[in-house]
């Protein structure tokens, strides 16, 4: 089964997209997804009874059940994941509630302030447990700005701290 990994964001040029693809190839192959992919509206009630499961929903709720290992970076927004990021859950946890069953996540957050985010890696890695998903380590990078250049984590000292989480992880998953 395929690793996944994919930013709680449609920025085109998201940092929490730019940090999750560096963390899950420190851990091997992976399929890096984009929300700007997927054509999914704000979840809506009515939109579900008028319209039910759009084909984009359906590939992205496939995408997850099709992988046991997932890398997700939350990006935030008012000291909470985004609004985008919320909605998918949303309509996914309508096909199935339990739509993160059993997979091992790697939960990360990075933002430019001194707090990487981790109000928003807080809240989702209780929303994506509350599914089902099973989180085994968690990395929030500060100062994005001042810390990752050229795909990498420039600073020495927190990029240890992420490889060996990465090791961790390997070694909880086997
Ligand atoms: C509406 C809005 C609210 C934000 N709130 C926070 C915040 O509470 N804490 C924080 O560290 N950064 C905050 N930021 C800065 C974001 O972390 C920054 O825009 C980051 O690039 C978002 O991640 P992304 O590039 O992966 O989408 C906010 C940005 C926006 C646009």
């Amino acid at each position: 089964m395929p690793t996944i990994a994919f930013a709680g964001s449609n920025s085109t040029t998201s940092i929490n997209k730019q940090l999750v693809t560096y963390a899950a190839h420190l851990y091997g192959e992976a399929i890096i997804l984009d929300l700007n992919d997927y054509s999914i509206p704000t979840f809506s009630i009515d939109i579900e009874k008028k319209e039910g499961f759009s084909e984009d929903v359906k590939r992205f709720y496939q995408t997850i059940q099709a992988a046991s290992i997932v890398f997700i970076s939350f990006s935030e927004h008012n000291a909470y994941f985004t609004a985008v990021f919320k909605s998918y859950m949303d309509w996914c946890s309508r096909i199935e509630y339990q739509f993160f069953k059993d997979k091992k996540i790697f939960a990360l957050s990075t933002s430019p302030g001194g707090y990487g985010g981790r109000n928003a890696l807080e809240a989702g890695v209780k929303l994506v447990t509350k599914f089902g998903g099973i989180v085994l380590d968690e990395f929030a990078l500060p100062k994005f700005n001042e810390n990752f250049a050229d795909g990498k984590i420039m600073n020495p000292t927190l990029d240890l701290a992420l490889k060996e989480k990465i090791e961790s992880f390997k070694n909880k998953i086997q």
